[in-house]
């Protein structure tokens, strides 16, 4: 008999990764690509930063954590150019710059569980559209796959109705077990970060931790298997 697991989570309505195509340009990073080919003695744990902006937070976590490997993506052309600018000056070996939507490609680029952290600094949707809220999308089911058991989520925000509804949301659909802290106000992670706090506006942070034995319906899919299995 074939006895599922059930998942880990109540969230309905599924993602629908086979609908997105790669993004333009679209390759496979060799960090990514020795995420699944090389000893694990050998491979440095895998970080993704989505909406990176400038990239401020990205140079410098990559300078301070040289035995991490942070991929960073931004989708809007000038903050991107302006983020490679500064990373051509450092050239940090550990440091990925992508100019694409994290969306599509995570998607096509990440295997399962392959992920250590994941952050999500400040991503500031239009604030009457909840549907752009990194929780209230069911792409976050697809990002938690590619987390790594104990692998952390790391949500910060100045909106809080945001962090209000994410903690909500972590605790009562992902079952996430999660931590929400206000963000030190001499932190400078971000140019956002930076801003709001000089303004006096509250912080605040969520982090998430995947829990051991996590179960999404992605846990297997991966967009170059799934398109060699569509050409079979
Ligand atoms: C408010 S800014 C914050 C930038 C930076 N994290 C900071 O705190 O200074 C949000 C950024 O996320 C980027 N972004 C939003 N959705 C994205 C997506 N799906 N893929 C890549 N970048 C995205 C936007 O282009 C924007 O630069």
């Amino acid at each position: 008999m074939n006895r599922e697991q059930p998942l880990s989570h109540k969230k309905v309505r599924a993602f629908q990764p086979e609908k997105l195509s790669a993004p333009r340009d679209f390759f496979i990073p060799e960090v990514v690509q020795n995420t699944a080919t090389k000893d694990d003695s050998d491979k440095l744990p895998l970080i993704l930063e989505i909406g990176a902006g400038k990239g401020k937070h990205a140079l410098s976590f990559a300078a301070v954590h040289p035995k991490k490997h942070l991929i960073a993506i931004e989708r809007t052309r000038n903050k991107f150019e302006a983020f490679t600018k500064l990373f051509n000056q450092q050239l940090l070996d550990n440091l990925t710059p992508i100019h694409a939507d994290a969306i599509a490609w995570t998607v096509h680029a990440i295997p399962p569980d392959s992920l250590a952290s994941i952050y999500l600094l400040y991503p500031n949707p239009e604030q009457h559209n909840p549907n752009q809220q990194w929780l209230n999308m069911p792409f976050f089911e697809f990002l938690l796959s590619r987390l790594q058991v104990g692998g952390e989520v790391i949500l910060a925000t100045n909106i809080e109705s945001y962090m209000d509804n994410a903690e909500q949301q972590a605790l009562s659909i992902w079952q996430l077990p999660n931590r929400r802290h206000k963000v030190p106000s001499d932190n400078q992670r971000t140019h956002f970060e930076v801003k709001y706090l000089a303004r006096g506006e509250t912080c605040w942070q969520l982090t998430m931790t995947k829990p051991e034995g996590y179960k999404t319906r992605f846990d297997n899919w991966f967009a170059e298997e799934d398109s060699v299995n569509d050409k079979k």
